[in-house]
């Protein structure tokens, strides 16, 4: 019944780890989160009465295909302020998240075989996305060696007559690495015509070097960006899609068909995360960076290897070869022996195998007592 796109999907690990967490939480045992890519903190409370007071106004129908007008500016005027590029709301469609930005994207962009190039380890979802929309991901291996970057060289060899794109993140999940401005440069002109997808979800979470966007190197490029991870919005669903101006009209004509359009007082609360104070968002990110450093200090210490300390998004890609080759069965062995959660490197392709990955989207506290657990453990 089911179609072959879909038949063999694999699960989002992380996700399968957070449900067995709580299961384990529901038998009363106490767990230490360090699986799951979710801020801890709340949404900041003028972004929440910007929602309510949209919805006690009334504003609770449909709002244009690609998004109330006002917020497209605002996202037009954060790009400019930030990396000082020019995007017209007219390039920009709203979504429901990230996610839902990637689906209708890959979807309008995808035929059958069509290659999407991307590198590996990589956001565990994206082949998946790819795979169902009909295409193919074209995996770039990349390791510790190169410090987990994408490499103009190799991304050369790899575009052939099917390539249909090339899908880069950064800061990226799960290595927190950030590729700076010259990688970017260098990626942008081996791409020639190839268009890139820049999938820049983590921005503004860099905590050493530059946050960059693609745009400031190339005008050929669909961006893909969100409020979950830096304003700690993750159930709101709100992202969006900025394309290059000829591609807009299809993009939209497939959105009003596929979601018609996004939530109206989400999309308040985008506005006032954007326009509004500040303050709260610049302290999380400090928190995040003062718990980086505290957890790979800490995980050095049991053995752990990092030889690229992450720099950006709230992730610590550690070689853990030296206590189990397979990360499925020692993040298992982890959660059930001691009550750690933490994600198998699995999830983000073979290049992450023998890897583990750690969120620092918890309070220092939590980490404390899950570094203190593995010690004891691993030690
Ligand atoms: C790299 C990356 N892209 C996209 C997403 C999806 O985000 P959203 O909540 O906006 O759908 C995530 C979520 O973890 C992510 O890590």
């Amino acid at each position: 019944m089911l179609s072959d796109k879909v038949a063999n999907i694999p699960p989002f690990y992380v996700m399968e780890v957070l449900e067995r967490a709580q299961q384990l939480e529901e038998e009363g045992r106490d767990i230490i989160h360090l699986e799951i890519g979710e801020p801890d903190f709340p949404t900041a409370s003028h972004i929440c009465d910007a929602a309510k007071e949209a919805m006690c106004a009334g504003n609770t129908k449909y709002t244009h295909s690609q998004g109330l007008i006002e917020l497209r500016q605002a996202i037009s005027r954060n790009y400019k302020g930030r990396f000082d590029v020019d995007v017209d709301p007219a390039q920009i469609i709203v979504t429901s998240g990230t996610s839902s930005a990637m689906l209708l994207l890959f979807l309008a962009m995808i035929d059958a075989g069509d290659e999407i190039i991307m590198s590996n380890p990589h956001y565990a979802c994206y082949p998946n996305f790819v795979r169902t929309a009909g295409g193919v991901p074209d995996f770039i291996y990349t390791n510790e060696d190169n410090g987990f970057m994408l490499q103009a060289d190799d991304l050369a060899a790899h575009i052939n007559s099917e390539t249909k794109a090339i899908l880069i993140n950064s800061p990226s999940n799960p290595t927190g690495q950030v590729l700076s401005a010259e990688t970017l440069m260098e990626i942008a002109q081996v791409a020639g015509d190839v268009p890139i997808i820049s999938d820049e979800i983590y921005q503004g979470l860099v905590y050493e070097g530059e946050d960059h966007t693609i745009l400031e190197y190339t005008d050929n490029a669909f961006v893909l960006n969100g409020f979950s991870k830096l304003y700690a919005m993750t159930g709101w669903r709100l992202g969006y899609l900025i394309s290059p101006k000829k591609y807009i009209r299809t993009l939209q004509k497939v959105q009003q068909n596929l979601f018609i359009s996004t939530n109206t007082f989400v999309q308040y609360a985008g506005i006032a995360a954007l326009e509004g104070p500040q303050e709260q968002t610049q302290e999380m990110v400090r928190t995040y960076n003062e718990r980086r450093l505290y957890l790979i200090g800490r995980l050095r210490e049991i053995g752990f290897d990092i030889r690229n300390e992450p720099k950006g998004a709230y992730y610590v890609l550690a070689d853990a070869r030296k206590f189990g080759e397979e990360s499925l069965a020692l993040s298992r062995q982890i959660l059930e022996d001691i009550g750690v959660a933490i994600t198998p490197g699995i999830d983000f392709g073979q290049g992450a195998e023998g890897h583990l990955r750690f969120s620092y989207a918890n309070s220092l506290e939590n980490i404390k007592e899950g570094m203190d657990r593995l010690e004891k453990y691993l030690m």
